[in-house]
């Protein structure tokens, strides 16, 4: 029996049980190196030298506890991506905290209300392109009381690199053509580091994968070969268990899935995961049956639904606050002229001194419709929340919760929540160089 140490090691994740860590458990940021290549070391930013940086695991409950340390010469903070946390926990530098430049520590110590697949980043308007792309990220997992019987569990980070031949991280991070068309894509995609994933596995073992998309811009379209997984989790909340239309999965920048494989493919044989960009599949993992024993003597059928996290079991819209986000900007010679690409309601955003977009009281319910008037697809992310994905039809929602939802072009997402935490929100672009040069904006509960 593998041990989950084990299985993390291969992967290349260290893997932090936070509870039997030192309290608080310290994340630094400093410079470091991975390997992407084989032409070169890439030189990176990253916490403690791991790109991802540690795996923190806590359990449901638990308190999680995080000094962070900035070495770098730019200032830096940690967001902990769809954890919905006290307000001033959030990370978001100019509305939450100030900044924490080189020599400067911050104590982060919360206790997530949820079970999930999160992650963490730095949130420092200007940079947080910069940061995220030179390896400034990590997952947090937060297990379950109970968490679903699997055979192992594997978390796979998803990422694109802009690179020179020897494998150093191209500096164009402000590029202005990058942030008026789709962002920053880079060439080569990984996950884990790894360009494919080659994962052994045995016939007929369950399977838990958590994918998180950490790239600033690029959305991975993921295609699974002859294989039928069933989402349990999106965004790091439970879903309905769902069998993936056409085995495929859309993750926009900062999304997450949990996917359950049950493995039937024979001895030898290879089950390949690619990322599909519109024209090309290129393969991201490799999932190879070994001689061992099959694991049990047929594949599971049934997957059952996770235990629910206390999120509202209603959500009155007929009572709801009412708002309208036009998302504009791009090419258009306005926005160019004034280096404000991207614009929510006619404003591009560059600092956190502005008025909140909305004001509303604790426990209210908002609807938002969010319109896409450009030629790009925008992920609207709302921190501090999760929401409900509302039908075009009628105002039933999706069997799954959100913090981030895809708007293609020409086309209008409406979401719903409740309110209920206190506090100063961002609400943006998670294209982060949409953000950066002007897709974000705020909202206040009181
Ligand atoms: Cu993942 Cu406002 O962030
Ligand atoms: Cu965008």
């Amino acid at each position: 029996m593998i041990t989950r140490r084990a299985t993390l090691a291969c992967l290349s994740l260290t893997l932090i049980d936070i509870t039997k860590a030192q309290t608080p458990f310290v994340l630094k940021a400093q410079t470091g190196e991975i390997s992407l290549l084989p032409a070169g070391k890439t030189p990176v930013w990253s916490f403690n030298g791991e790109v991802p940086g540690p795996l923190l695991r806590i359990k449901q409950g638990e308190k999680l506890a995080v000094r962070f340390e900035n070495m770098l010469d730019k200032s830096a903070s940690i967001h902990w991506h769809g954890v919905r946390l006290p307000n001033a926990m959030d990370g978001a530098v100019g509305l939450t905290q100030p900044p924490i430049k080189k020599g400067e520590s911050f104590l982060y110590e919360f206790t997530p209300p949820d079970a999930g697949t999160f992650w963490y980043h730095p949130h420092v308007h200007g940079h947080t392109s910069e940061l995220l792309d030179r390896g400034l990220y990590g997952v947090l997992i937060v297990e379950e009381k109970s968490p679903p019987p699997v055979d192992r569990e594997f978390v796979v980070v998803l990422d694109d690199w802009s690179l020179t031949e020897k494998g150093e991280i191209l500096e164009s991070f402000h590029d202005k053509h990058d942030a008026a068309h789709a962002g920053r894509i880079g060439g080569l995609l990984t996950a884990n580091n790894a360009s494919p994933l080659n994962l052994s596995v045995r016939r007929n073992e369950r399977l838990r994968v958590r994918f998180v998309n950490v790239a600033t811009a690029k959305i991975f379209w993921l295609k699974f070969q002859q294989m039928k997984p069933v989402m349990i989790a999106f965004d790091g909340q439970p879903s309905e268990p769902i069998t993936l239309k056409d085995e495929q999965i859309v993750l926009a920048p900062g999304q997450r899935a949990d996917l359950i494989f049950d493995i039937t493919h024979g001895i030898d044989e290879i089950r390949t995961i690619s990322a599909f960009d519109g024209r090309e599949s290129k393969p991201i993992m490799l999932l190879t049956a070994s001689k061992d024993e099959p694991v049990r003597e047929k594949a599971l059928q049934e997957v059952k639904p996770l235990p629910d996290n206390p999120l509202p079991k209603e959500i009155n819209l007929a009572k709801a606050k009412r708002f309208e986000m036009i998302l504009d900007g791009g090419m258009k010679p306005e926005a160019m002229h004034h280096h404000a690409h991207w614009t929510i309601n006619g404003t591009a955003t560059h600092d956190h001194g502005f008025k909140p977009f909305f004001k509303v009281k604790k426990g209210d319910v908002v609807l938002i419709t969010i319109k896409n008037n450009s030629a790009f697809p925008h992920n609207i992310h709302i921190h501090g929340h999760h929401f409900r994905l509302l039908d075009g039809m009628d105002d039933g929602w999706k069997p799954y919760w959100l913090d981030s939802v895809l708007t293609l072009p020409r086309e209008i997402s409406r979401i719903a929540f409740v309110a209920d935490n206190p506090g100063k929100w961002m609400l943006h672009c998670h294209m982060i160089e949409h953000q950066e040069s002007g897709m974000m904006t705020w909202f206040e509960v009181v």
